[in-house]
């Protein structure tokens, strides 16, 4: 009998067409009502899941009893309480590599569009307010040659930092829990402590993974430790960053700005961030481009497939549960 799939996000009709031919596969539908009671319906007979968005956990998989693998669709893993995977020996899989280089061409076009003003001149171009040569209060301030600083240089890090250090030649500094004497070779990136980084970088750009210890990592005191030319881009998780503090750090222009990809609640709705013009708010779309969602979904569905054929799924985030 063949095994059951709860597709629940991110998968196109053409990969549900690749799971049919192994798999039952339920597929929750907007139009068939309530989108959380079909899964919750369907979650007692399903063996793997595919998908992205939902906190999976102890509440949440009780009844989900036949239940071998989550396949999430994203490089992030922080919504899966992985503890409780290893105590029912779920396996969890996420989607690495695909994403790495779409999601730095993103953090670089927040930190471009920060120090240039891109958004705010756009809006203010299409309000017809461009009567004459634009002056000094909207001048933005140079990319090329500043020092930019990664808070967290793992495989989106280093992307990040290539496109700083040879594109834009700015020296990079890195802060973290190891050192990449790699990466110090090829890019000449230095090791700073965080307070360090904070207080010379000229873009900080935070990449760490959200856990426990990364919670608040840059709150009042860290934005306090930044240069007030300074401009903070944050595509990793939103709670890495105390959210108020960071407001009221942009509403002081205590720092110069922010460019954010993620919040503490998303979706992000009547933030006080939608006031301020120096921070550019953009909606979770590190790796929102056609080929690399393709490229997700696909290595999502590759995992989940080998996970529920018996094999080692390639990117297996709690090894300790594999039984093969
Ligand atoms: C990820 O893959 O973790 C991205 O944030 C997309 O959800």
């Amino acid at each position: 009998m063949k095994k059951t799939v709860l597709a629940f996000s991110r998968i196109t009709p053409e990969m549900i067409e690749r799971l049919q031919q192994d798999f039952e596969v339920i597929v929750p539908n907007p139009r068939q009502g309530d989108i959380n009671a079909q899964f919750n319906e369907a979650l007692p007979h399903a063996h793997g899941l595919i998908g992205v968005g939902r906190k999976l956990g102890r509440a949440q998989l009780d009844g989900a009893g036949k239940l071998e693998v989550v396949s999430s669709v994203s490089v992030g893993y922080d919504n899966y309480d992985v503890d409780y995977f290893n105590e029912r020996g779920i396996m969890l899989t996420n989607t690495p590599d695909v994403l790495t280089e779409s999601t730095a061409d993103l953090a670089f076009a927040l930190l471009m569009s920060s120090a240039r003003r891109v958004a705010e001149l756009d809006a203010w171009t299409k309000a017809g307010q461009w009567k004459a040569s634009v002056g000094a209060p909207l001048f933005g301030c140079d990319v090329h040659g500043k020092t930019l600083g990664i808070v967290g240089l793992g495989n989106i890090g280093a992307a990040i930092a290539r496109r700083g250090r040879l594109g834009f030649n700015m020296p990079i500094i890195y802060s973290g829990n190891s050192r990449k004497t790699a990466l110090e070779q090829e890019l000449g990136a230095q090791l700073r402590s965080l307070d360090q980084l904070l207080a010379e970088a000229d873009f900080v750009c935070l990449v760490v993974p959200l856990s426990e210890k990364t919670r608040h990592l840059i709150s009042h005191r860290e934005l306090g430790l930044m240069k007030s030319s300074a401009i903070l881009v944050n595509i990793s998780r939103g709670p890495v960053v105390d959210e108020p503090a960071l407001i009221e750090a942009l509403q002081t222009q205590r720092i110069r700005g922010a460019g954010l990809d993620v919040y503490e609640r998303e979706p992000l709705a009547e933030s006080p961030l939608f006031q301020l013009s120096n921070a550019v708010t953009l909606p979770h779309i590190g790796s929102a481009t056609h080929e690399t969602r393709e490229a997700m979904a696909n290595r999502a569905l590759d995992n989940l497939r080998s996970a529920l054929l018996g094999q080692r799924p390639q990117d297996l985030v709690n090894p300790q549960v594999w039984k093969g």
